[in-house]
């Protein structure tokens, strides 16, 4: 296979790539936009490993080049095991463990730039050694910080450990401290000869040690209602991870595949930010979670709850105009948007106008209840983002809350020491009446108490989402 035959095809690649990400900005268009996506792949995975089995110079050298048949011997039995291994995992996994695994697979990506750079530092020189020691120290660092700190996103997110922010003192000074050492031991490295092997790997050792600490720090730094904004973030640094292993391998397709994960992670950690009224900033430097002193209204005695049955909720629905419904987490847990939409349908057959109102960070992935409602076939035209239909609560007769907490908590407005103080949030409580499903009344992510659920106009609706929705189908 030709260099340029190598060349042509990486760029189709590339170029499907950047429809796959423009199909996937809309819901219209987002199954296109994925096939795209692994149209490209396909060919950019094909086309690497024939030319590195080829020997095509400077195809990027995923098998060392020229190596032949020799080569393929270990490629193609490991992409098979892979291959297995994700098809597997991806017809496994449940929706709401998506942000898990995509976290997992984040930290894949980082400990590939971390391997990727320490096997290109005992490849040593080439025509710009300098440049390629330098190439070396941000792919490793960027690789390590990605990679522990894309396990403790998985730990938390899969609730292995507690999401409640870890408070170090002084820890934006680590932080910052590291970045500096890095910075240094990048200009020290680029100096020691590459004859004194045992300096230079002792250099890259300590700052593997160094930025694999950052990335566990900064994410565990983190309170749980943030968690969103780092796996936006752990997105971008996975493309940036991939990026420098592509100058390291001098494949421009991963440069090129890379820098598009990177700036596309980025913009959506901006677009988070914006949504959760965080500095953008403050979110790359880390712990920018709870600060010392803020409270989760634990001890805050907001009155007594009251309770609906599911043919108190069917009578409050068959005498109102207009409803909006707010889905969170708990709807996706249930699996109750097929209910929903049925719900919806019948409503409106009776003349009910019904709206969903999308809070940005629903759920436990970025656009996880518009899949959901997608997927249920609710129309689109009838999905409203929060900030469309924010306005329109004090119109509106009923709010049905499915398994929302954290997105419908009036604390984040009125409470300025509570932990999610300041995030956005759907102003359900301005609605006649508001019908909260869930099974307790414990706290959402956050951990966050919430006084909605103590509102006069509050009703709860207690049990699983699904079965209390068919209840009320039923009743009606
Ligand atoms: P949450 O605050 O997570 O609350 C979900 C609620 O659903 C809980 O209060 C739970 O109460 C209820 N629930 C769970 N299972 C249920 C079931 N089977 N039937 C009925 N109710 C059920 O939800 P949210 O409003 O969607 O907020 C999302 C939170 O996750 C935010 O804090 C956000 O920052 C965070 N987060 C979001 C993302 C992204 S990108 N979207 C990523 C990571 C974290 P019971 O246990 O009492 O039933």
């Amino acid at each position: 296979m030709t260099y340029t035959l190598v060349q042509g095809a990486y760029i189709v690649a590339g170029l499907l790539f950047i429809l796959a990400l423009s199909g996937l900005s809309k819901h219209e268009t987002a199954r296109m936009g994925n096939r795209y996506g692994i149209v490209g792949m396909a060919i950019a995975l094909v086309v690497t490993v024939i030319a590195a089995i080829a020997g095509t110079k400077s195809a990027g050298a995923v098998v060392a080049e020229g190596s032949g048949w020799a080569g393929a011997a270990f490629i193609v039995p490991a992409m098979a095991v892979a291959a297995v291994i994700g098809v597997t995992l991806a017809r496994r996994v449940q929706m709401t463990g998506m942000p898990e695994l995509i976290a997992m697979l984040h930290s894949f990506v980082g400990l590939a730039a971390v391997l990727v750079g320490w096997n290109s530092s005992y490849e040593g020189a080439t025509a710009y050694p300098k440049i390629h020691d330098v190439e070396v120290f941000v792919g490793v660092f960027i690789g390590a910080v990605t990679l522990t700190g894309s396990i403790v996103a998985y730990l938390k997110l899969s609730a292995k450990i507690k999401s409640a922010p870890l408070s170090l003192p002084a820890h934006n000074a680590i932080n910052l401290g590291i970045v500096g050492a890095f910075v240094v031991m990048t200009v020290v490295y680029t100096l020691v000869p590459s004859s004194d092997i045992a300096t230079r790997q002792a250099i890259l050792g300590l700052m593997t040690l160094m930025a694999l600490f950052l990335g566990w720090h900064l994410v565990m730094s983190i309170g749980g209602g943030d968690m969103p904004v780092v796996v936006s973030m752990l997105n971008s640094y996975s493309g940036w991870a991939a990026a420098a292993a592509g100058f390291l391998l001098n494949n421009d397709l991963l440069i090129i595949t890379g820098a598009l994960v990177g700036s596309s992670g980025a913009y959506l950690s901006y677009i988070m930010c914006r949504a959760m009224n965080r500095s953008f900033i403050s979110v790359i430097a880390g712990g920018f979670g709870v600060e010392a002193g803020t409270s989760a209204g634990g001890d805050t005695d907001y009155g007594e709850h009251r309770e609906i049955t599911a043919q108190g909720a069917a009578e409050l629905l068959e005498g109102a105009h207009s409803v909006i419904i707010t889905p969170g987490y708990g709807m996706a847990t249930a699996q109750a948007q097929h209910a929903v939409a049925q719900l919806t349908k019948n409503l409106r057959g009776k003349g009910v106008n019904v709206r969903f109102g999308i809070h940005p960070v629903a759920g436990r992935l970025p656009g996880h209840m518009n899949v959901l409602l997608a997927e249920a076939k609710v129309p689109y035209d009838i999905v409203l983002e929060m900030d469309e239909i924010n306005d329109d609560f004090p119109d509106t007769d009923v709010v049905l809350v499915i398994g929302a907490n954290d997105t419908v908590n009036p604390a984040a407005i009125d409470e300025p020491g509570s932990p999610i103080a300041g995030m956005p949030v759907l102003h359900v409580w301005e609605a006649k009446d508001v019908i909260v499903f869930k099974r307790s009344m414990a706290t959402g992510y956050a951990g966050v108490q919430n006084p909605l659920f103590f509102k006069e106009n509050t009703q709860m609706l207690f049990g699983d989402a699904k079965d209390r929705v068919e209840d009320i189908i039923k009743a009606l």
